[in-house]
């Protein structure tokens, strides 16, 4: 970020601190009860989970450079996408696809490099496919990074034997084959692979199948599913999208007892045309509001499909895994329409933090979710170009958000709290979520979506005497288009966020319009 633009940004922010201390009543009142003796169910830090596709640039040059490359690199994975990942504390990463996952074959990616067949990505832009980056490469990303791996598994255009090959590959710790082959590639201990999907949008690019077809097939294939040398499975349906309730329930009805999840897609489409979806850069408040108001859809598609499980599952046993998420806007101008690649502006982030916040609330079922998709393609975390690399606006919610790993949601009473309002339209102003760790510290995110008014917001937190605020974290900007370029690619980045007071168990803050902020109370 130039100096220039950082030195209006902090003076920006600081105005806003004065104007609000000094004139408060032009910031809109809303007021919170946070019950800190109510702990409702546990926000996992599967939650915050990454989608890394053989998409476009996702994995080709985005992670993956190769040991040769000019780029500065470990082992091939690119040193400053691998330094930006383990900041994060990604928490799993789900691969090879997406679309991609159902015409992969996973022999296609194992042994010496230079013997791999060549394939067509027939999905995504119909590149050639070299399979330089196969599951060894992938498990060792995994560990470079300490995330777990979901690894979704081909129905589509496989068979029931070469996915129960690749498990035994992955997990079997004995003598068998495969088991020494995985040894001849460099690898001795299996990895022990939990998470697999088995299938991916299986209506859709995954088969275009319906859900009797899919139902049967998902048992023959969970059958074959066997948990080699003691590693436990967590198998993981193809669910379907949006209001699509019927697939899911007739999947819970018909093959519930044999999977540990099932799945959820949700794009947000700012203009609701997969035709035309809106830019991802200059673009008006019209898309603006659209965006953040499609964004709030979640809360009512987690929660219908998740009533759908209950008929069947009233225990919440079998996890909904809301796999793919998002912004989806048009290609960037310029890019290969194939790929997906599309800027990430403040709006965006907001979207993110709105969506975490739903996925947290819904914790009692939503117990793992992946944003679509991590490095270049639609709402990345980071992108890059040749060896440059820059944080998107939603990378550093994400980052805000670590305050919420493997927490405990609080019961949350939103009092008073404003409307943002466009044209003959309104939307709740803020968006939160509060949740406890293990050390009994309270973190707290909370978002005004509002372009125009800042929002003072005052927090009464009961159940448990606080003694001072450890943490305050802020992600703003002057324009909710805004975005970070390889140029200045720390315009929107987490400041010091000081604009509160505490009284006795009352926080009160003031935050700015379109804004995130992360708090810690001891
Ligand atoms: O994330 C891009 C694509 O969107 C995925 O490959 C597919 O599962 C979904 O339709």
């Amino acid at each position: 970020m130039s100096q220039i633009r950082k030195a209006l940004l902090f003076i920006f922010i600081l105005c806003m601190q004065m104007h609000f201390f000094n004139n408060n009543a032009d910031a809109q009142q809303n007021r919170v009860v946070i019950n800190a003796d109510q702990e409702l169910s546990e926000i996992s830090k599967h939650i915050y989970g990454q989608f890394a596709e053989h998409l476009g640039r996702g994995i080709y040059g985005g992670i993956w450079v190769g040991e040769d490359s000019d780029i500065p690199n470990t082992e091939g994975y690119r040193n400053d996408v691998l330094q930006a990942l383990r900041d994060l504390e990604v928490p799993n990463v789900r691969w090879p696809g997406g679309c991609f996952a159902d015409e992969y074959h996973w022999k296609d990616g194992i042994g010496p490099a230079d013997e791999r067949p060549v394939r067509i990505n027939t999905h995504w832009g119909m590149v050639e496919e070299d399979n330089s980056f196969g599951t060894h490469e992938f498990l060792r990303l995994m560990e470079l990074i300490d995330a777990e791996p979901v690894i979704a598994m081909n129905v589509g255009s496989g068979t029931p034997r070469e996915m129960a090959r690749w498990l035994e590959y992955l997990n079997y710790d004995g003598e068998s084959t495969l088991a020494n082959m995985r040894r001849e590639n460099g690898r001795d201990e299996p990895w022990g692979v939990k998470y697999i999907g088995v299938g991916n949008e299986s209506w859709g690019c995954g088969g275009n199948m319906t859900v009797e077809f899919y139902a049967d097939l998902y048992r023959q294939y969970a059958t074959f599913t066997k948990e080699f040398s003691g590693h436990e499975l967590f198998r993981v349906a193809s669910g379907r999208y949006d209001t699509e309730y019927d697939w899911t329930e007739h999947m819970m009805q018909e093959a519930g007892d044999m999977m540990e999840g099932v799945s959820l897609h949700y794009y947000v489409i700012p203009t609701a045309d997969w035709d035309a979806k809106g830019p991802s850069i200059d673009f008006d408040e019209d898309l603006y509001f659209a965006g953040i108001q499609r964004s709030l859809l979640m809360d009512e598609y987690v929660q219908g499909h998740s009533n759908r499980m209950d008929k069947f599952d009233p225990e919440k046993n079998v996890a909904m895994v809301v796999d793919e998420w998002g912004i989806w806007t048009d290609p960037y101008p310029g890019t290969n329409p194939g790929f997906l690649e599309q800027q990430n502006s403040l709006r965006d982030a907001l979207i993110a933090s709105i969506t975490l916040d739903i996925l947290n609330k819904h914790s009692d079922r939503v117990r793992m979710a992946n944003i679509a998709q991590m490095i270049n393609v639609l709402q990345a975390m980071i992108l890059t170009d040749g060896d440059k690399m820059v944080k998107t606006p939603t990378y550093h919610v994400f980052d805000l958000y670590r305050i919420h790993h493997d927490t405990q949601l609080l019961h949350t009473h939103m009092m008073e709290i404003n409307e943002y309002s466009y044209e003959d339209e309104s939307i709740p102003v803020l968006s939160m979520t509060p949740s406890k760790n293990s050390d009994g510290q309270i973190g707290i995110t909370i978002t005004n979506k509002s372009p125009n008014t800042p929002q003072s917001v005052e927090i009464e937190i009961r159940g448990q005497q606080i003694g001072n605020l450890s943490e305050g974290r802020i992600l703003a900007a002057e324009h909710f288009a805004d975005i970070n370029t390889f140029e200045d690619p720390d315009r929107l980045t987490i400041e010091e966020f000081t604009n509160y007071s505490l009284n006795g168990n009352t926080i009160t803050l003031e935050l700015p319009p379109m804004s995130v902020a992360a708090l810690r109370v001891e």
